[in-house]
């Protein structure tokens, strides 16, 4: 894709990553994504706002030529994941005069991770300003969002928020901003409850924060740009702040068809109670839409079988994850079938030390389940019922 304009003399300079499918060796990207890179020039000073995966990194000084520049006072590290980061060194070595302007953290993070001599740095303080003559770089600090060392830099005279990975999907897209809002929410809340998801407090704190700027253009280091930044602001708010969701998660996996039976009847009387469900066949599924589902729901029910005296393998993954995201989930539990005993439960809730959460009653019934099985499926699905209704969720 060739360089966008977001103003006259700010332009995207990144690249698009249309056929990446896995990032950090861990997440699916179904839809590929983009490294996005900015730069800013002004009366005096030209900056560059992060850099390109160096995979890609050819894309970034093909489109500083389609520009025509020739010479970088700043280059901005908002983040120091080699994502942004990684082709900081093949910058610094094209434009050597240039400074990199990052946090005190970032630096340290920066030295460690790329070996980049101290000598190379600025470091900068939270709000602290740097003038490019008729234009000023403002930095916000914004740590956990999701490293410790991350921050955001806001164009004060264009109201540009170069927001890092705040605000980003990972999403291919040949339109520079957001067309399409419906497929881009479902990449970002993707992005959100993948990445952001675990530092919802943190990220509480920084929304209100940025209610005293005015933003005209959020342009992320992934995904689209937002000319409306309603949206997306509106999104974040929704999941950060608002109140879990009357919806059960339920991953299970089946080896032998009685925890599958299990899993049918209790979806069932959850939906006829009005509660919505969302179930995860763990051995196909895609675990971003599972994450995605954990951003809303009040209750997760984990359905597996006892193997080896424990929980089936392949759900310790899963339960791994609503671990380390964090969810805002209120309310678990476990059903599935046995064939002589184990310590499914036990083994189970030990994996959840970062969640608040009430133990309902597991459903653990010994070979194919029949009517008592049954009768205490609904009487699960009708606790749940209640919880979410004695608590508001809707
Ligand atoms: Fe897109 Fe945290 O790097």
């Amino acid at each position: 894709m060739s360089v966008v304009k977001l103003a006259e003399g700010v332009y995207w300079v990144g690249a698009i990553d249309w056929n990446r499918r896995l990032f950090d060796a861990l997440i699916p990207l179904p839809d590929g994504t983009s490294y996005n890179s900015y730069i800013v020039t002004g009366s005096e000073k030209t900056t560059l706002i992060d850099t390109v995966d160096p995979a890609m990194w050819n894309e970034l000084p093909k489109h500083l030529e389609q520009l025509g520049i020739k010479k970088v006072d700043y280059v901005i590290a908002n983040h120091a994941e080699q994502d942004h980061s990684g082709s900081l060194p093949f910058i610094l070595e094209r434009f050597p005069e240039a400074k990199l302007v990052c946090t005190p953290r970032c630096k340290d993070m920066l030295i460690d991770l790329l070996m980049i001599p101290g000598e190379k740095f600025i470091t900068v303080n939270d709000k602290e300003t740097i003038s490019l003559g008729n234009r000023t770089l403002e930095f916000i600090h914004a740590p956990w969002v999701h490293w410790p060392e991350t921050m955001l830099t806001y164009l004060r005279e264009d109201k540009i928020l170069f927001s890092c990975d705040l605000f980003g999907s990972h999403l291919a897209d040949s339109d520079a901003f957001v067309r399409d809002e419906r497929l881009v929410y479902e990449a970002a809340k993707r992005y959100f409850a993948e990445i952001m998801m675990p530092f919802r407090n943190h990220i509480q704190k920084h929304l209100e924060r940025l209610k005293g700027y005015k933003i005209d253009i959020i342009a992320p280091s992934h995904g689209p740009m937002h000319n409306k930044t309603d949206f997306i602001i509106q999104a974040y708010h929704n999941w950060v702040f608002d109140e879990p969701k009357n919806m059960v998660v339920l991953p299970y996996v089946s080896m032998h068809g009685s925890t599958q039976k299990m899993v049918e009847h209790f979806v069932e009387a959850l939906a006829q109670k009005g509660v919505g469900v969302k179930q995860f066949d763990l051995t196909v599924t895609d675990i971003g839409k599972l994450a995605m589902s954990l951003v809303d729901a009040a209750t997760v029910v984990v359905g597996t079988p006892t193997v080896l005296a424990g929980p089936h393998p392949n759900v310790i993954p899963a339960v791994f994850l609503a671990n380390a995201l964090r969810p805002k989930i209120r309310f678990i539990s476990v059903i599935g079938s046995y064939g002589w005993g184990g310590k499914t439960l036990e083994v189970l809730t030990s994996m959840l030390p970062n969640l608040k959460v009430e133990i309902l009653e597991p459903v653990l019934c010994k070979g194919y389940p029949r009517e008592a099985a049954f009768q205490a499926l609904d009487m699960l699905a009708d606790t749940i019922a209640r919880k979410h209704r004695e608590n508001n969720f809707a």
